[in-house]
């Protein structure tokens, strides 16, 4: 029998009087000027995860991430006794890019004992010293041990490998993330490695994107042809398309009902999907993980299908409720355009039905984030006219609604401290 708490009393957005309920100005994803100051208040100041340690399988192995929101380029790296460490990807001789390969401006990744420059051959150990310099009798008073890699503050958590370019983060990592998001803690997520990866230029700001990811009411029109009949009735709880949100901080999530597609009646149902047993909601036959943290369905919805939190500014982790999950990265380039990651992570296929499985899921999903995708240019162009500046949202649109309040509580903070207040 499903059981969907009823929501709060009074709507979701009241619960949270902070956000207000009037309508939202969207100059916050057009105006140029207030990109620069996301760049300095939330990009330069905010944890940013940059990928997972299963890309750093073994000491030596490295990954480089292009920051071009915070004007940088970062180096991660498991050194030799096995410390995951963050440089900026700088050389202290004459400021070359140290670490690229065929492209300097593409990421890269590998394993060393050692990174070399290509410029001198200055050396540097992978714990930032500066090992070697070359014909080093011919500097003047040069102290190697003063020119060893500029290091970026960084952490894990869960596996997450997050850094801040602040000089002094005012908050550890765990306190950044907060009670919502540690109560993840203990997802299995080492034994879901198996990895699918898409990335998209996005023709929008990066919040304009997350709007459309963090709200379902956009879901029976946009995805209406990908969702069988059936799906109609289960995904209404309380009047809502998702039953269940919840803000913390800076951070948000939403859940949705679950949806059984190999209990649907067998019209409703793509072939394709029959016969390989999977589709968007993941492979039907879903494995073993044991229990998962209680955490990653705080609204306690059962079935649930997918879990969604949103990790401030720019990481969203998706939980399914067939033993996968995924995550997002929104990039930000200019105010008018992103880069969008998109990771997809399930326990390795022990056979070739399982695999086929895998890759029918992962193809499923990007048709939906592509038709998300398409949507949010013509959003962007139109939002760009300024015809109209204030925008009624929706209880069901209250992570919206949060998101650009955020944003807009980060960048005063910042021009504040900026004004010495
Ligand atoms: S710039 Fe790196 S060795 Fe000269
Ligand atoms: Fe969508």
């Amino acid at each position: 029998m499903a059981r969907f708490p009823k929501p709060l009393e009074g709507s979701w957005t009241e619960h949270y009087p902070e956000l207000g309920t009037g309508p939202v100005s969207y100059e916050d994803s057009i105006s140029p000027e207030f990109y620069e100051l996301e760049r300095e208040a939330v990009f330069k100041r905010a944890w940013l995860n940059v990928g997972r340690v299963e890309r750093l399988p073994r000491n030596g192995s490295y990954f480089t991430k292009e920051l071009a929101v915070a004007d940088t380029s970062i180096v991660v790296v498991r050194d030799m006794q096995g410390h995951v460490r963050a440089f900026h990807n700088i050389c202290r001789h004459r400021g070359n890019k140290l670490v690229w390969n065929d492209f300097p401006r593409e990421d890269t990744s590998g394993s060393c004992r050692q990174f070399v420059c290509k410029y001198h051959g200055w050396k540097y150990d992978l714990d930032g010293t500066c090992s070697f310099v070359q014909q080093e009798s011919e500097f003047f008073d040069l102290d190697k041990a003063d020119h060893g890699l500029v290091p970026v503050h960084c952490d894990v958590w869960s596996g997450f490998i997050f850094v801040n370019l602040d000089a002094t983060p005012h908050q550890s990592l765990t306190e950044f993330l907060g009670p919502m998001v540690t109560a993840i803690d203990g997802y299995p997520f080492h034994q879901i490695t198996e990895r699918y990866a898409f990335r998209a230029i996005v023709p929008s700001n990066w919040k304009v994107f997350l709007d459309v990811l963090q709200e379902q009411y956009h879901a029976p029109v946009v995805h209406r042809n990908q969702r069988p009949k059936a799906f109609e009735a289960p995904m209404q709880v309380w009047g809502f398309e998702a039953p269940h949100y919840q803000l913390d901080g800076p951070h948000r999530m939403l859940t949705t009902p679950g949806i059984r597609p190999w209990e649907l009646p067998a019209d409703q149902i793509k072939p394709s999907e029959k016969l390989l047993r999977s589709g968007l909601f993941g492979a039907w036959d879903a494995p073993e993980l044991g229990a998962v943290p209680a955490g990653i369905n705080p609204g306690g919805c059962d079935p649930v299908g997918i879990s969604l939190f949103e990790i401030w500014p720019n990481l969203g982790i998706q939980f399914w409720e067939r033993g996968w999950y995924h995550t997002y990265h929104h990039w930000p380039t200019s105010h008018n355009t992103h880069l969008f990651e998109c990771n997809l992570y399930y326990v390795p296929a022990k056979n070739a039905r399982e695999r086929v499985a895998h890759e029918m899921a992962a193809v499923t999903f990007k048709e939906f984030a592509l038709q998300d995708d398409n949507l949010i240019a013509a959003a962007q162009m139109m939002l760009e006219s300024r015809v109209v500046t204030s925008f009624p949202l929706g209880d069901q649109e209250i992570l919206c609604r949060h998101l650009h309040k955020v944003a807009a509580d980060w960048v005063n903070d910042y021009q504040r401290q900026r004004a010495g207040v």
